[in-house]
């Protein structure tokens, strides 16, 4: 592929590098920046033909086959539309929208163009996460139960993202939308978000939004996802999701303390360790390549070959849409203080059953609460009586 980079700051060098390293085909040929000294040293650096300050030349330029949109949250919008008008294939960083009523605009306009719309949900590609996902849908852990994930750093490095008007929002949209996400996975995307408690305040940063916030997302089959999101966060960037199911857990930590241990003085240099981290001298907890533990080339990868295959990429501009709704739900939440409803004019998953819990029968009178071997080598066994609800305790030597 040959792609157009809109924006030229900091995840478009990151996406830049994710594409430009280990010999990968697809490339950038063309950037886009509002500042022409800023476009032309970033053509140099990655040593692209192309580069201008003309975003609607760069989306219609005819060696470029598909649009990277890495441009600040109230861009988005305009640039899809842009890529709509002339037909090309479109991939747009997180969060879609500022809103969920903004998302379906670009969400309707990709739709209607017939052109491709990829979700560049990058912490939904990591490694350790595809490996979770192959576990939980053979079952490995059971049905999921409590999927929770937290993304916190000290706060953003532009701006823009401290701008309500621009960024939508604090550290729930920016953060919020990764941590939403990924629950949505693990819980299963088909089953339908229902409503949202919220809270989140401003603690530390003179700004009109929030940043720190913690939610919890009420799912149609009883499962629960949480967030913990916090531009107050100090220690560097904390990327950590767990993962409770009926038979079983799992527990990543994408970033600090991936196994990768350091010490040094600072005497020798002082140079960059890892996105956010706070110092760069005595221990350090460095990731051994940020592009793969971030998900990066494997979000491409998936990205290029669904456009190839004609098939929707693992993460699209729907799902952009059904992040957004669950965030205005907690954006609501956070003021209202009680559970709001996720509005969803467009739901394309399951529609919700009726509750259909269902227990695990120990015999055809009880079900078994649970089992636990104790430490005189005895096993406990605990149960319930189907018609009187009586619990009893059995205890087999
Ligand atoms: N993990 C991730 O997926 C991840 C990480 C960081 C940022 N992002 C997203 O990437 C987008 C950009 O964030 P960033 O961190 O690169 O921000 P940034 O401020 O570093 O870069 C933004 C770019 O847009 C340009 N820009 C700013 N205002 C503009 C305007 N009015 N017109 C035209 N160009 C303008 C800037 O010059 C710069 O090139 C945001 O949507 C952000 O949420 C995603």
């Amino acid at each position: 592929m040959k792609i157009a980079m809109l924006g030229s700051g900091f995840i478009a060098r990151f996406y830049a590098e994710s594409l430009h390293a280990q010999r990968r085909k697809d490339h950038v040929v063309m950037v886009y920046s509002r500042n022409e000294k800023n476009a032309k040293r970033f053509a140099d650096d990655y040593g692209l033909p192309h580069y201008t300050i003309d975003m609607e030349e760069a989306i219609a330029h005819p060696e470029v086959d598909v649009v990277l949109i890495s441009l600040p949250n109230h861009l988005h919008e305009a640039a899809v539309l842009a890529c709509a008008r002339v037909k090309k294939h479109v991939i747009c960083t997180k969060p879609l929208g500022r809103t969920a009523k903004e998302a379906k605009r670009m969400l309707d306009a990709v739709e209607e163009a017939g052109i491709f719309g990829g979700y560049l949900e990058d912490l939904c590609y990591t490694p350790k996460f595809l490996k979770s996902m192959e576990s939980i849908k053979k079952g490995d852990i059971g049905r999921v139960l409590w999927a929770k994930s937290r993304e916190a750093h000290p706060g953003p490095h532009s701006d823009w993202f401290w701008d309500k008007e621009k960024s939508g929002g604090g550290a729930i949209i920016d953060l919020g939308c990764h941590c939403v996400e990924i629950s949505r996975n693990f819980i299963g995307k088909n089953i339908k978000p229902l409503e949202v408690m919220c809270w989140a305040d401003t603690q530390v940063h003179p700004i009109d939004a929030e940043d720190h916030a913690i939610g919890l997302v009420k799912y149609a089959n009883g499962a629960i996802g949480q967030f913990e999101v916090s531009w107050t966060f100090r220690g560097g960037m904390d990327l950590r999701d767990e993962v409770m199911g009926t038979e079983g857990t799992i527990w990543i930590n994408s970033f600090l303390r991936t196994g990768f241990e350091m010490f040094t003085t600072g005497k020798g240099g002082e140079g960059y360790v890892a996105e956010k981290a706070e110092s760069n001298t005595g221990w350090l907890f460095p990731v051994g390549d940020e592009a793969h533990e971030l998900g990066y080339p494997h979000m491409f990868t998936d990205m290029f070959k669904a456009i190839e295959e004609n098939r929707d990429p693992l993460e699209t501009f729907y799902d952009g849409y059904v992040v957004n709704a669950i965030l205005d739900a907690a954006f609501k939440s956070a003021k209202t203080k009680v559970w709001e409803p996720v509005i969803l004019e467009d739901w394309r998953g399951e529609e919700p059953q009726d509750d259909q819990k269902q227990f695990q029968s120990y015999d055809k009178d009880h079900y078994l609460i649970k089992e636990e071997l104790l430490p005189n080598g005895d096993m406990a066994i605990l149960l319930k009586h189907k018609e009187t609800g009586e619990v009893t305790r059995k205890v087999s030597h």
